[in-house]
């Protein structure tokens, strides 16, 4: 099976990157990618499709399998929020091979992001230019279309403040992350809190310990019994990560997600003209987020469950990670750069490396090199 699923991908990798991405490379991006939402959102609706693609793209094996805070995740790979905004592909994402996935960012009122051009390519650089601004169809809107639904794989739902003037003004935007949290939380199977989109009007003024603790205080006065879970930035110092483990610490917090986009620009791996706005995604993350993890996980351990986000290309790229104590990855530009396989690609990379290495399961080898 593994082997089957080993040429497989490789053939569904070269006909990507030899036909496809070469001229989908061409066109607008946004335009690409609203156009394989709906075209996802629509394959998924077909169970006899959604078999299909399953027998195209799919891997399953149980080594893969982790119960995480009550939730059954079968394979740790998910598809981090900002792919599917305003969730068009949970019919459809289990049929690609994922583990789980995040949705969103959905913020508490519906909004229409910055104008575009919000999207660039940065290929030699691998990575994206984002500058969204939390466009999404608001929480009343979303909240529906995962109400009374019965979703094949877990569904995380990652909640902004809402990117409007009114909310320049702290104590507002700490009062719209919590409506946002109160209308979505019995819909999911975790929350993420969004401390860091770096595309807001007013920066990012979550990941400063004032504010955090602030909405922090607020957010545990509306308790939800959902996992919950923070996502930071790839930007932060250790010294600005003690203090948010500190405040942390004190309130109801699961897990944190380990990173959102770099806005740092100056960085040596950037090899392309830099976009006029907006964060980086994809390998300019790696390093920063594995720094951050590494140093996380060996403060605090297993106190919190980490998943990583930021740049995971390859199976190496995965391992390496939960080697440092992530439990759980999330990506999207690995998968734009190197096509939908990359997914169950990773998961059977995965397989083969921790049996080499003997762990009987992937929960093994968390954190191994990171005591
Ligand atoms: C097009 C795009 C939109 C994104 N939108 C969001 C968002 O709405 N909320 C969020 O928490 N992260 C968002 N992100 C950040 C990703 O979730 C992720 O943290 C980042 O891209 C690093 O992962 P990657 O290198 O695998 O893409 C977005 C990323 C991309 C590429």
């Amino acid at each position: 099976m593994s082997r089957y699923v080993k040429y497989r991908n490789r053939l569904l990798s070269a006909l990507y990157k030899g036909i496809l991405k070469p001229v989908l490379f061409l066109l607008d991006p946004e335009d690409i990618h609203d156009f394989f939402v709906r075209f996802g959102a629509f394959l998924g609706k077909f169970s006899p499709i959604r078999w299909k693609i399953s027998k195209l793209f799919d891997y399953r094996n149980e080594k893969l399998r982790q119960k995480i805070l009550g939730i059954d995740f079968r394979n740790p790979v998910g598809l981090a929020a900002g792919f599917d905004k305003d969730i068009e592909l949970t019919d459809i994402i289990s049929s690609l091979g994922f583990g789980f996935e995040e949705v969103g960012s959905i913020t508490a009122k519906a909004c229409d992001g910055n104008p575009r051009p919000r999207l660039w390519r940065l290929p030699k650089t691998k990575s994206l230019g984002v500058w969204y601004g939390l466009k999404n169809k608001g929480a009343k809107i979303l909240s529906k279309k995962l109400a009374n639904k019965i979703h094949q794989l877990p569904i995380g739902v990652n909640i902004a403040f809402t990117n409007c003037k009114e909310n320049l003004d702290i104590p507002s935007a700490i009062s719209d992350y919590v409506a946002g949290i109160q209308v979505m939380e019995k819909y999911a199977d975790y929350i993420t809190v969004n401390l860091s989109c770096p595309n807001t009007l007013g920066g990012i003024p979550f990941i400063m310990p004032e504010s955090y603790g602030k909405l922090m205080v607020e957010i545990d006065k509306n308790p939800t019994n959902k996992p919950f879970f923070v996502k930071i930035s790839p930007d932060m110092t250790h010294q600005e990560i003690d203090k948010f483990l500190e405040i942390t610490g004190r309130h109801r917090v699961h897990g944190i997600i380990c990173t959102n986009l770099s806005k740092e620009y100056d960085q040596k791996e950037i090899k392309d003209p830099i976009p006029p706005q907006g964060g980086l995604s994809g390998r300019v993350v790696f390093p920063k987020a594995l720094d951050l993890l590494s140093y996380m996980y060996k403060k605090v351990g297993n106190k919190y469950i980490f998943i990583f986000c930021g740049g995971i290309f390859s199976a190496d790229d995965a391992y390496r990670v939960i080697k440092q104590g992530a439990s759980l990855i999330e990506l999207i530009t690995g998968m734009i750069f190197e096509g939908p396989q990359i997914v169950s690609e990773i998961n059977r990379g995965l397989v083969e490396k921790i049996t080499r290495d003997g762990f009987k399961n992937i929960s093994e080898a968390l954190g191994v090199e990171n005591k």
